[in-house]
């Protein structure tokens, strides 16, 4: 354990590391400023991947990355790395997010990792640490996946899970191409994927669920990631006249879809609490009051931290597709979007996160996240694990979504901590630092908490 936690500091004066804190306001003031960029006017963002508004939003952190003098790399999906040197060569201890958004997102989700992120590695150089691995931030290419699935694109082509060349061909809703709209903002980068493993990779993150708050906990311990399965149904039945077609000679995707729907919510009702599923997306063609439809396409999530019960609800959703399909006389296709594993992260991060939360003096539990992030897929490379902050009201992909201003400080201290526990520290004001600053991951086990 590294030595207990004194007095925050002002810069140039401390001895200890463990005295640094983060500056919540500048912190704040980024959020607010990247927020600006895709707004859309109702406290939220709209910031979808690969968009102008994206590339907006990239430019203005890049831009704040070259501000810090990190050397900032792009790999050929655009992921963004910015790294801190240390006094060892090779590769960094990582943090980061994501600074896409869903349609109608708010201004936390993935933008507080990153930005936070950022805080850290600045409050690093106002109080002149070296740190022995470099240090680094990231922000990863569409990690929502509403505009292009799979979710987490970005961060499963830098671990090696999917191919670049597959990434660039995925075809988005609007119709556009990846790596079109990848070349058409500039961020097609030169960097190769799979990128370099770093040695750890620890990201914060707003919980985007009720529980923290409803127990009045300040920091989340992530133990794992729950498991994913998105599907595309289109289902293709008779269009015809709305007012001359019996009800009984019809052939109606729209009635299917609406099955489909009720089917997923009965589904999880008898799976239990924690299998959830969501109809988010329904399109109609053609659409039109008076006119029974030709096609419903529409999309199931369905998530579960149990793999084997994840797997059950998908071939249940698939058996009630075929069956839906004879029963009304229609066509219905089933299109594999994305699937996750369940992902539990690494055991010595777990307790890394939860024992720097304690040491700051915040109360922390440990808990389970109901979103996908970047971090389940760096568990692929490296020991990884995530911090989380109470989101107010459980409210997120909405414009709402907010943190507290004290937890959003209060996360980017533990992340700073916690990354700082990781890094392991060469000097600090040009002096050496008090004993047992090793990286944490270097030591033995015994000694790691
Ligand atoms: C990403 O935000 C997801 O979990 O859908
Ligand atoms: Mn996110
Ligand atoms: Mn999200």
């Amino acid at each position: 354990m590294n030595p207990p936690i004194t007095d925050p500091a002002a810069p140039g004066t401390a001895t200890d590391p463990r005295s640094l804190r983060v500056d919540g306001s500048r912190l704040a003031q980024r959020l607010e400023v990247l927020g600006e960029v895709g707004s859309t006017g109702d406290g939220g963002c709209c910031r979808l991947a690969l968009t102008a508004a994206d590339q907006a939003g990239r430019d203005l952190v890049v831009g704040w990355m070259r501000e810090l003098g990190l050397a900032v790399v792009v790999d050929e999906v655009g992921n963004v790395v910015a790294t801190r040197p240390g006094r060892r060569p090779g590769p960094p201890v990582m943090t980061g997010s994501h600074i896409d958004t869903v349609r109608t997102g708010g201004r936390y989700d993935g933008n507080l990792g990153v930005l936070a992120g950022l805080e850290v590695l600045e409050t690093l150089t106002d109080h002149e640490v070296e740190t022995e691995h470099p240090m680094a931030v990231a922000f990863f290419t569409d990690e929502e996946g509403s505009r292009f699935a799979p979710d987490m694109l970005g961060s499963l082509t830098y671990v090696g899970g999917l191919p670049v060349d597959e990434a660039r061909a995925v075809v988005g809703i609007d119709g556009a191409v990846l790596g079109d709209e990848l070349d058409a903002i500039g961020y097609a980068g030169p960097a190769r994927c799979p990128g370099p493993p770093p040695v750890a990779f620890v990201e914060l993150h707003i919980e985007q669920g009720p529980v923290l708050e409803s127990e009045h906990v300040t920091i989340g311990a992530v133990t794992e990631v729950q498991g994913i399965a998105w599907y595309e149904i289109t289902i293709t039945g008779q269009s015809n006249h709305a007012g001359t077609t019996p009800i009984g000679l019809r052939h109606d995707p729209m009635l299917a879809a609406a099955r489909i729907t009720v089917f997923v919510r009965e589904l999880c009702q008898r799976l239990g609490s924690q299998q959830v599923g969501t109809v988010g997306q329904v399109e109609l063609h053609p659409n039109l009051v008076n006119v029974v439809p030709a096609r419903a396409t529409l999309t199931v999530d369905l998530r579960n931290t149990d793999a084997g019960a994840l797997r059950l609800a998908e071939v249940e959703l698939w058996r009630f597709c075929d069956k839906v399909g004879w029963e009304e006389g229609v066509q219905v296709a089933v299109r594999d979007l994305a699937r996750f594993d369940p992902v539990a992260f690494d055991a010595r991060i777990i307790e890394w996160v939860e024992a720097t939360a304690r040491d700051l003096g915040h109360s922390v539990r440990r808990l389970p996240s109901g979103a996908g992030h970047d971090a389940q897929m760096l568990a692929r490379v490296c020991p990884s694990g995530m911090v989380f902050v109470p989101s107010v009201g459980g409210v997120s992909h909405h414009p709402a979504e907010h943190p507290d201003p004290a937890d959003l400080t209060a996360g980017a201290d533990t992340l700073l901590q916690t990354l700082l526990g990781l890094a392991g520290v060469a000097s600090m004001g040009g002096r050496a630092p008090d004993v047992g600053w090793e990286p944490a991951l270097d030591r033995p086990r015994e000694a790691q908490t």
